[in-house]
């Protein structure tokens, strides 16, 4: 056991959010260092991801999910999300060394103990922290495995300035997309989206009906839908859609983040009939069942691609709680990550 480290500090979930999930509904737990088991590496993390996916696990509805990669919180319990860190001690023999990098699923906390299987080297050298705790592999898999884009498509990203939204339309453009559409909550964040992320058009959720804006953004119709927002965003893209369109649906964020309380029903209303008509392919897609295989590749892929990884970089796990609350609120763009 390394003495050096004694005390370890821990985000944990004081309770259920009331609405909106706020910075008060977490706290910060300092304790000793949980005693690492035979085949348990030390790890001082440097990086953790912050995803809004939080906010509904961190409700009383979460409890009732069944197939999410992410444990349903209850008051007490510590959170965790993908984290990038330097390891501090390892058992002999177990692949690892001192001082290199490993991602692993604790973040969340200043130091973690994590089984060696559960942990991924990613070498000693600089390294872009993005890329691993990033959502472009989500991104990726989901245009290269949940569906195909073609040369020539017109793609149409909702939550287009998200994590995954923000190198989902990037993706697209590297595999052939003519034209790139997304969907945002703001002006600003729509000129940010059309410079720096290559968007050709993007929609306001919130100005005026989705339907309209996509009909003048693309008058010829939507080849490739990439969904993360579901309700009238859907609606709208299958209204838009051309023969053989691909829709692959990624995530729910108008049930997730409803003002209300994040909640796990997400209904809306399709006409069939046109989806029969158009030869239309909808698929529910989670990235997670690929990645042994795929995540590799998508590593080398994205050194080639030469994309922009968008991000909200935030200081101090004390900092954790607020940016949350933020990410969810719609005031940070790209993937949100603490460093520390
Ligand atoms: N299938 C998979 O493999 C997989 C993996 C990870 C995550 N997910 C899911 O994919 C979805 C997107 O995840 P993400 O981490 O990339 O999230 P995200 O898009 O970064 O979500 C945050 C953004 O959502 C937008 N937003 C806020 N309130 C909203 C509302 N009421 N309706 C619609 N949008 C709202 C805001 O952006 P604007 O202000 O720009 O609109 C906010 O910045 C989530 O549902 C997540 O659970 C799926």
């Amino acid at each position: 056991m390394n003495r050096a480290i004694e005390r370890c500090r821990t985000v944990r979930l004081l309770t259920y959010p009331d609405g909106m999930i706020q910075p008060d509904d977490l706290t910060i737990a300092e304790t000793g260092l949980p005693g690492p088991g035979p085949n348990d590496l030390i790890i001082r993390n440097r990086w953790f991801r912050v995803s809004i996916s939080t906010r509904l696990m961190a409700s009383p509805d979460a409890q009732a999910v069944e197939g999410i990669p992410f444990p349903a919180l209850r008051p007490g319990d510590a959170l965790a999300d993908g984290a990038i860190g330097e390891v501090v001690a390892c058992p002999p023999g177990s692949g690892f060394e001192v001082g290199a990098f490993v991602s692993h699923p604790l973040g969340w906390r200043d130091y973690a103990v994590v089984d060696a299987g559960h942990c991924v080297a990613v070498g000693r050298g600089p390294i872009e922290p993005a890329a691993y705790l990033g959502h472009g592999w989500t991104a990726y898999a989901a245009l290269t495995r949940g569906i195909q884009v073609r040369p020539g498509d017109t793609v149409f990203v909702s939550s287009g300035a998200g994590a995954i939204g923000s190198m989902a339309g990037q993706i697209a453009r590297k595999l052939g997309a003519a034209r790139v559409i997304g969907s945002t909550g703001s002006a600003d964040k729509a000129d940010w989206m059309k410079a720096d992320l290559g968007y050709d058009a993007v929609i306001l959720r919130n100005r005026g009906p989705i339907a309209d804006q996509l009909k003048a953004a693309a008058p010829a119709g939507v080849d490739v839908f990439v969904d993360m927002v579901g309700g009238e965003h859907l609606a709208a893209a299958a209204a838009a859609a051309r023969e053989g369109a691909r829709f692959v649906l990624l995530g729910a964020l108008t049930a997730e983040l409803n003002v209300a309380g994040a909640s796990i029903a997400a209904p809306v209303e399709l006409d069939s009939f046109q989806l029969i008509l158009r030869d239309m392919t909808l698929r529910g897609y989670s990235a997670d069942r690929d990645s042994a295989e795929g995540f590799p590749e998508w590593i080398a892929w994205q050194r080639e691609a030469g994309l922009h990884f968008a991000c909200s970089k935030v200081q101090g796990l004390e900092r954790a709680p607020q940016a949350l609350h933020d990410a969810c609120e719609g005031r940070l763009r790209g993937l949100v990550m603490v460093e520390l």
